[in-house]
């Protein structure tokens, strides 16, 4: 107890009476699970100083869920981006998912719930005016995630992926 660890550890005894699982901050230690959760349940993968870079900026919205073995079992990240907004001379705040996946397993627990509540609510403490984030059109599971957050579709991006599927680029306000 009383370590900067230990302060920063989140336990989350609430996911469907599921105790074991620990949501907390993401540490340099837990990249390589991040990163294997990542390329085995997406198609779209990152360089490692990618994942890095994140953990190094957004660190307060970079979280893990964590099983009782300590294996990496979903993930959560974030980035805050500065806009300029359409409409005036202002810098718009954005909130951007980055990505967020959950292990195959392990679904249907709440964990995705429970990532996504805790890294909104560090996310907004940066004063960001809207959440936004990309999602696969035929990603039914994570868009109907996303609804549960009050993110409605704004737009479609047209062959945002690699393979040509199109995203709907999704938002929330914040406020
Ligand atoms: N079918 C329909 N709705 C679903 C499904 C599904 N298979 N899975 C989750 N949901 C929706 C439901 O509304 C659910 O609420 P409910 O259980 O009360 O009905 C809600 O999501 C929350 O469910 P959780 O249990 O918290 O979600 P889970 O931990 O299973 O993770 C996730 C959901 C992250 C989408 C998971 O299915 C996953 O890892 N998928 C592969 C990776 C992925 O697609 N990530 C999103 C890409 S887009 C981006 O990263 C910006
Ligand atoms: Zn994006």
């Amino acid at each position: 107890m009383g370590t900067d660890k230990d302060t920063r550890t989140m336990n989350f005894n609430d996911i469907n009476g599921n105790n074991s699982i620990i949501i907390r901050r993401c540490n340099l230690e837990d990249l390589e699970g991040v990163i294997e959760i990542n390329e085995k349940e997406l198609p779209e993968d990152y360089p490692y100083f990618f994942y890095k870079s994140i953990l190094d900026n957004f660190n307060e919205s970079f979280l893990i869920a964590v099983d009782i073995d300590g294996n990496v079992v979903g993930y959560i990240m974030w980035r805050v981006e500065k806009v300029p907004a359409i409409d005036s001379l202002k810098i718009s705040n954005k909130g951007h998912l980055v990505s967020i996946a959950v292990v195959k397993g392990y679904r249907r627990l709440g964990i995705a719930k429970a990532l996504l509540t805790k890294s909104m609510e560090e996310i907004k403490k940066k004063i960001i005016d809207e959440f936004v984030l990309e999602v696969r059109v035929s990603n039914y599971a994570a868009i109907n995630l996303y609804k549960k957050y009050n993110f409605s579709s704004q737009s479609i991006k047209y062959k945002y992926y690699r393979d040509g599927e199109n995203a709907y680029y999704m938002v929330c306000k914040a406020k």
